[in-house]
């Protein structure tokens, strides 16, 4: 694609990658997603904000074939996405310098071997003025390494985020059209990689709330025209407490821990739970990270194989552990066919998660009554404990 302009000497370069379907070896991109860079060109110096990931390198290099001269390469965050064509681009400007913080510096000499004369460290607030443009620079650590910062270009009331407020979305349209596809696609890529950080994002939507913005430019998916509506979406994710929900990842291998889903579900739901429930099998996990982001209790559903849980259940309590949800409940329900530590291990994984265990519902072999009743035990407390908390 062509650069595309976005106001007067400020323009999206990079690209828009349709075909990618896993990010990090980890995250599913069932919409593709883009690399956004962009250029900012003042009436003294131009200035090149983040690059595109290097397999897409040579297309960022040609919409950089006719511009005659970059002075500053800003790196908002070192992940190679952003980062990885910066030596190309130092090629073809052999003079530039990259701008980023402190730690920033450090993680590029190691990732990309850098050298270290080519560098600008930038304090929290610093500006770079490009003549009739200023760039001012501000640290947002944890978004989600520590060493990102964004860039507020005042004369156009534009920050531009890096992974901040962006969304994994492959589209032509360079502004958000459908607010409804965004948030989802925006709250997906929060749940996968900030919430862990909540506490740190929420310092960084504080700074930010004073900028007068009119533009805010991610460096993943759609621009945003109406900055309020992310910067709401996200203080929701960060602040609002969890909801009436039951998260319940869970795997069954003949049936028996699928039968005290199929029951703890239906227990919930009549008594006013609402439920969202992945078979971890056929399970898109940034889906259910997602539903973590508002999940008031999570619930684990497994059979006991080889002494303890089945490994797509200890997947998914690794995952939680490492997203650290706002979740203040957790339990864990199966079926066993001799014995096993599957409540010990499982328990045992989460040690993150700052959360009260309600008495877990095992049972050996196929559910009985007795099996039954524990479980509708469980969804009246799970009830009564979210009634206590509030959780609408
Ligand atoms: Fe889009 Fe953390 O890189």
């Amino acid at each position: 694609m062509h650069p595309r302009q976005i106001s007067e000497r400020v323009s999206w370069l990079g690209v828009v990658d349709w075909d990618r379907r896993l990010f990090d070896s980890l995250i599913p991109l069932p919409d593709g997603t883009s690399y956004n860079a962009y250029l900012v060109q003042g009436s003294e110096k131009t200035a090149l904000l983040d690059t595109v990931d290097p397999a897409m390198a040579d297309t960022l290099m040609a919409q950089l074939r006719d511009v005659p001269k970059i002075d500053y390469i800003v790196s908002h965050h070192a992940e190679q996405d952003h980062s990885g064509t910066i030596p190309l681009v130092l090629e073809k400007f052999p003079q530039a310098k990259v701008v980023v913080t402190p730690k920033a510096k450090g993680m590029l000499i190691d990732l990309l071997r850098l050298p270290e004369d080519v560098f600008v460290s930038v304090e929290d607030n610093e500006t770079l003025s490009l003549g009739d443009k200023t760039l001012k620079f501000i640290h947002t650590p944890w978004v989600h390494w520590p060493e990102t910062m964004v860039s507020y270009l005042p004369e156009d009331r534009i920050l531009f985020s890096c992974d901040f407020f962006g969304s994994h979305i492959a589209t032509t349209d360079l502004f958000v059209t459908d607010e409804g596809r965004v948030f989802e696609a925006a709250k997906r890529y929060f749940a996968e990689i900030m919430m862990p950080f909540r506490a740190v994002i929420a310092k960084n939507l504080e700074k930010l709330s004073g900028l007068d913005m009119n533009v805010i430019a991610p460096s993943h998916g759609q621009i945003h025209r109406r900055p309020a509506f992310i910067t709401d979406a996200y203080n929701e994710w960060v602040h609002a407490t969890p909801r009436n929900l039951v998260v319940l990842p869970y795997v069954s291998m003949h049936g028996s821990t699928q039968a005290m889903v199929d029951h703890l579900v239906n227990a919930l739901v009549v008594n006013g739970v609402r439920v969202e429930l992945f078979n971890l099998v056929v399970t898109d996990i940034g889906k259910l990270a997602m539903a973590l982001v508002d999940a008031g209790t999570i619930v684990v559903g497994t059979p006991t194989v080889l002494a303890g849980p089945h490994p797509l259940a200890a997947y998914a309590a690794f995952l939680a552990n490492a997203l650290r949800p706002k979740a203040r409940y957790l339990s864990i329900v199966g079926s066993y066919g001799w014995g096993g530590k599957t409540v010990e291990t499982l328990s045992g994984m989460i040690p993150n998660l700052k959360v009260e265990v309600l008495e877990p519902v095992l049972c050996k072999g196929m559910p009985k009554e007795d099996t039954f009743q524990a479980l509708d035990n469980l969804a009246d407390s799970i009830t009564r404990k979210h009634q206590e908390q509030g959780f609408a």
